[in-house]
């Protein structure tokens, strides 16, 4: 069998990104609203500085108003709440994301159920967690597996009663994009199993089964070439930094998939990075040009 063809999402987000910027300027053009999107970012995580300023660059590119709210590591959580009511309570922004992680004076549970529901382009908010449950009214479902959602359909892999393994149970990813998979609709439709850490021993008897993986437990290199399937296709969502005395940094990202041995025995694979990572920001551009029109449209659910 030939090596997996390699899912290029980097190719991919930019053209997403392109329909959102010229979707964006039709929007302008009938309605004279710019999509607004307002980040918060607390403290000094690396990573999370270099997240929130790629995602302002890409509202930027896409024609989007945004800001982005600096705050110290030791903010005071009541500090922050008020930030998001403001935000809230401002009828020209249109998206609200704040990064995380978060402090630990700060609880994220009291900063998610804050975010108005029409507004929480990350989809995080408990209103728009049910609602992507229930599969039913208005919502945003979370970046990350909007993005793998996105690949697979623009790939055009069937999802369709084929047999979907998830690995981890995340909010974030894990919980969500099995749920995604799971909708009984166009693009998904798939027999799902949300597999994780509890399998112990059995994990990979589990993920033989598959003939999607989405790997998302956050551990490196973890799922080996042992435990997929022939022909499977294989969608890595771990961004974990190992160490590499190789290059010039002492380090470099690797996925969840050993992605040397199972490109062997996959027939598509996601790279890390270069796979699902930049699909992220390209669905928060998405959710928040959702969230401009759905606002327009005066569609705000009523929650409080
Ligand atoms: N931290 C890691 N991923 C994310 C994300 O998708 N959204 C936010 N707000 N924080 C994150």
């Amino acid at each position: 069998m030939p090596d997996a063809r390699i899912i290029d999402g980097r190719r991919i987000a930019a053209e997403i990104r392109e329909e959102v910027r010229a979707e964006a300027s039709r929007f302008f053009d009938t309605e004279g609203i710019r999509p607004r999107v307002v980040f918060v970012l607390v403290g000094k995580n690396p990573a999370s500085e270099v997240y929130v300023r790629n995602k302002g660059i890409a509202a930027e590119e896409a024609g989007f108003s945004h800001e982005t709210h600096t705050l110290p590591e030791q903010v005071e959580e009541d500090e922050l709440l008020d930030l998001i009511r403001a935000i809230n309570a401002d009828p020209a922004t249109h998206g609200l994301l704040v990064q995380f992680p978060l402090p630990k004076q700060v609880r994220e549970e009291r900063v998610i159920e804050l975010l108005a529901p029409e507004k929480d382009v990350d989809g995080f908010h408990p209103l728009n967690a049910g609602r992507l449950s229930i599969g039913q009214g208005d919502y945003f479902a979370p970046c990350t597996p909007l993005g793998v959602m996105e690949l697979l359909s623009r790939e055009g892999v069937e999802t369709s009663g084929r047999h979907a393994v998830v690995v981890g149970r995340s909010n974030l990813v894990g919980k969500p994009v099995a749920l995604l998979l799971a909708q009984k609709k166009r693009g998904a439709n798939a027999v799902v199993t949300l597999a994780h850490s509890g399998a112990g021993a059995r994990l990979g008897e589990i993920t033989r089964e598959a003939d999607i993986l989405i790997a998302a437990m956050g551990v490196p290199k973890a799922i080996t070439a042992g435990m997929v399937k022939e022909g499977a296709v294989v969608i890595d969502v771990g961004i974990n930094r190992i160490e590499d005395s190789s290059r010039a940094s002492g380090s470099r990202l690797v996925g969840d998939v050993e992605f040397e041995t199972v490109k062997h025995k996959a027939s598509a694979i996601t790279p890390v990075p270069g796979g699902v990572g930049p699909m992220t920001i390209a669905m928060l551009l998405r959710n928040t040009l959702l969230a401009a029109k759905r606002q327009r449209a005066g569609a705000i659910p009523s929650t409080r």
